[in-house]
């Protein structure tokens, strides 16, 4: 797996992307975002520079931008920054975009920011034990001596242990259509290629159906492995909030 391949498999689900949010409110999600982190922000000043290093529709960097935050997002996949672009216009606010691959963030910046974000399960998309290392450096490269990254992801250790290969979720309505999305799960173990297969079923007005395909790639560690790795990177666990039962965690870490 190349990095280019996962960039252009967010490219080219990017419109279904939008589709997975559908039917929703999503400044709920801003919401529970900001409750989430509200400690961390209060912990900056409003003036704080933030990075979404992972931004895809946007809704975390408008959520920090409502804010008053001085935010910058960032994805490998023009196709995402474009969703975000749309999402922010949507909420009159300007967020400098830039499509950047999180290896290239330290040609971009110096060490100008206060807290990197990497939400919503982007950082498995590392292409293994090696990309990953290089991947946390940048954002060690990034952040201010005392900055924090905060690094958000599924509990792989549950997931594998599951192996639950089959999803559906619930119908999404958009512009007027209505989607179908399926998830298949096809998982190998850590630190290997893994993927999802996501199959959007379009059920057109008349009842007849079309299927679209995408697959994205990504590679589980365990939860020790990412400490353990954000830790050779230089940075120390500020806070984790890892339990074995749950779907997700993330760990906030302090250069
Ligand atoms: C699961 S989405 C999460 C998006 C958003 N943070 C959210 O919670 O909805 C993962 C995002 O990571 C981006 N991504 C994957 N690999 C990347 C890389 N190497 N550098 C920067 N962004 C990457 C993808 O393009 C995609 O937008």
């Amino acid at each position: 797996m190349k990095s280019n391949q996962v960039k252009e498999q967010y490219n080219s689900m990017a419109f279904f992307y939008d589709v997975l949010y559908a039917n929703y409110d999503l400044s709920e999600f801003e919401n529970e975002f900001i409750n989430e982190h509200k400690e961390l922000l209060a912990s900056v000043s409003n003036e704080a520079k933030i990075l979404d290093s992972s931004c895809g529709k946007g809704v975390q960097a408008v959520a920090l931008k409502k804010q008053g935050f001085n935010v910058t997002a960032t994805d490998i996949s023009q196709e995402m920054i474009k969703l975000t672009q749309i999402y922010a216009k949507d909420n009159n606010l300007s967020i400098p975009l830039k499509r950047l691959a999180w290896s290239e963030l330290p040609l971009e910046f110096d060490d100008i920011f206060d807290i990197v974000f990497c939400w919503g399960n982007s950082i498995s998309h590392s292409l293994g034990k090696e990309d990953m290392l290089k991947n946390l450096s940048s954002f060690h490269k990034i952040v201010k001596d005392g900055g924090k990254v905060v690094i958000h992801t599924r509990n792989w250790e549950k997931i594998l242990k599951e192996n639950q290969r089959f999803q559906s979720l619930p119908i999404r309505e958009y512009n007027n259509k209505k989607y179908i999305p399926l998830y298949i799960w096809n998982l190998s173990g850590f630190d290997k290629i893994n993927y999802v297969e996501i199959i959007f079923v379009k059920i057109m007005q008349d009842g007849s159906t079309s299927c679209t395909l995408f697959r994205l790639d990504f590679v589980p560690f365990s939860h020790i492995d990412l400490i353990d790795r954000l830790n050779t990177t230089g940075f120390k666990i500020f806070y984790d909030n890892y339990d074995i039962n749950s779907d997700f965690y993330y760990i906030v870490a302090e250069k």
